[in-house]
């Protein structure tokens, strides 16, 4: 697993493949080959290949409408090539799945473009339909996720979406309760009108009331207008009454009541005030426990739920981890104007294991911190803080197949030299098992100028 995806790469000149393939695997790529070149979309199918790296002629050669089938199947292309020789090639401008690099080969522009292609394919990822046809995520449009219960879970607000009954909504702290609150309102024939929160649990209680149901001019100190309330401004609107859990007993009368009535009386009114607006609860608390302890209403408890949904955990949908990582990233990524390329399949793969106790808002915030700590290059293990490190053992990058000859297309001789010596410094830090000190007095360079290169190349290395 790879936050970029699986690259294959197809090219019948063997020096050049290695090259491209040592390179990528260097950068953390997740890279293959095809063993079997008329299997190729075997492969793409059954390796889940999300970018195909080929020279142009020789895809041509054993795959004569692979350009034309590129649009129907998943892969981005990355072609390389004579593109302004070739008339038959498609401009050489870069569409969303389909990008030209000329000959001869500079790696540094493969990288470019590789990373670009990730991008465009995780954005297709995103955008496309489900086995079912269903295009979750424009429904509920930043909602994030392809597991079966996001995907029922999609589902059902989608279904509630078209009602106006009440809603509850409950979840582990951080599992997108209020984002799918307002997924439901913004699908809603409600969405033009106003989504409004309440913080049931940050308001303070003898202001509560004031702030739920407005109150009239002169009703206590400070009062020295009218003020509408929430349930006003979310008239033929959504009203979100979150952390419902955290609501003192005396107030949860009188929602209650405004709920049984669909009116209620501003403090220091007597005259009843109707409202018409979709009630959407939610809390983190179990409330079928709170309403045993008598800590809640049971009656108003009923009249709360009457369609209850459960976001789960996001340790019970890991499949979405690496979805949700991979939409965090390019957000913080141009948010910070940084250029992270992803995560190593490593740190992936440590952060698929992980219990995620704070679920989707504990990686949204991982994502950043690691983002504002490091403004390129890949996320390696070490980036991680210690806790996500825990129990895990050190991974090692395989060894490179080694370039010697000069390959049929020509070289970027200065990229070469740069996987060449990444290349070395991996296998020195390989056989000296991460020793820096061993590893250095391997290359005759000192301990200082090989940390030197090791941070500039932010290359993957195993401490001792
Ligand atoms: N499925 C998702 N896709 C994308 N982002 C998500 C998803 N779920 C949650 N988030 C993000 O995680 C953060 C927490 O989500 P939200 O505030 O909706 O959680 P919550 O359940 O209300 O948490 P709490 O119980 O702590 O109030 C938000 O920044 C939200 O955008
Ligand atoms: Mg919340």
């Amino acid at each position: 697993m790879h936050s970029a995806g699986r690259i294959l790469i197809v090219d019948r000149d063997r020096k050049s493949r290695d090259l491209v393939s040592a390179f990528l695997t260097y950068q953390g790529y997740d890279v293959i080959h095809s063993e079997n070149d008329a299997l190729i979309f075997d492969t793409i199918r059954d390796q889940e290949v999300v970018i195909v790296i080929a020279e142009l002629t020789h895809l041509r050669s054993i795959a004569p409408a692979f350009m034309e089938q590129a649009k129907k199947i998943s892969p981005a292309l990355v072609l390389i090539g004579h593109g302004s020789n070739d008339e038959k090639l498609p401009h050489p401008t870069h569409t969303d799945s389909f990008f030209f690099l000329p000959q001869p080969l500079n790696l540094d522009e493969l990288e470019s473009l590789v990373m670009r292609a990730a991008e465009s394919q995780a954005l297709r990822l995103l955008d496309t339909a489900d086995d079912n046809g269903r295009h979750p995520h424009k429904l509920c449009s930043a909602m994030i996720g392809k597991s079966a219960p996001m995907l029922t879970l999609f589902d059902m607000i989608v279904k509630i979406a078209e009602s106006t009954a009440t809603v509850l909504i409950q979840g582990e702290s951080g599992t997108g309760k209020e984002l799918a609150a307002r997924a439901i309102h913004q699908l809603s024939d409600r969405s033009s009108r106003n989504f409004v929160p309440v913080n049931c649990a940050a308001i303070p209680d003898d202001l509560l009331e004031s702030e739920l149901f407005g109150h009239v001019k002169g009703s206590f100190t400070g009062a020295y207008a009218n003020r509408a309330g929430r349930f006003e401004m979310a008239d033929k609107g959504t009203l979100f009454l979150d952390e419902i859990g955290d609501m003192k007993p005396s107030l949860q009368v009188k929602i209650l009541r405004a709920l049984q009535g669909k009116e209620f009386e501003p403090v220091g009114s007597s005259k009843p005030q109707k409202v018409d607006v979709r009630i959407i609860a939610a809390t983190n608390k179990d409330l079928e426990q709170l309403v045993a302890s008598r800590d809640f209403r049971e009656d108003l408890y009923y009249r709360l739920s009457v369609i209850p949904i459960t976001i789960p955990p996001l340790r019970e949908r890991r499949e979405d981890i690496p979805l949700l990582i991979h939409s965090f990233l390019t957000r913080f990524n141009s948010d910070r104007k940084h250029a992270v390329k992803g995560f190593s399949r490593e740190t992936l793969d440590i952060l698929c294991s992980y219990g995620w106790p704070g679920n989707v808002r504990e990686l949204e915030n991982l994502v950043e911190r690691v983002v504002i700590l490091k403004d390129s290059g890949f996320i390696t293990p070490d980036d991680l803080p210690e806790k996500y490190l825990a129990g895990q053992t050190q991974v090692q990058v395989p060894p490179l197949p080694a370039t010697d000859e000069l390959p049929a297309g020509g070289i970027c001789l200065n990229s070469a030299v740069e996987a060449f010596e990444n290349n070395l410094i991996q296998q020195a830090l390989l056989r000296t098992k991460g020793n820096k000190k061993e590893a250095a007095a391997l290359l005759k360079l000192k301990r200082t100028t090989l940390i030197e290169k090791l941070k500039k190349k932010n290359l993957v290395y195993s401490e001792e």
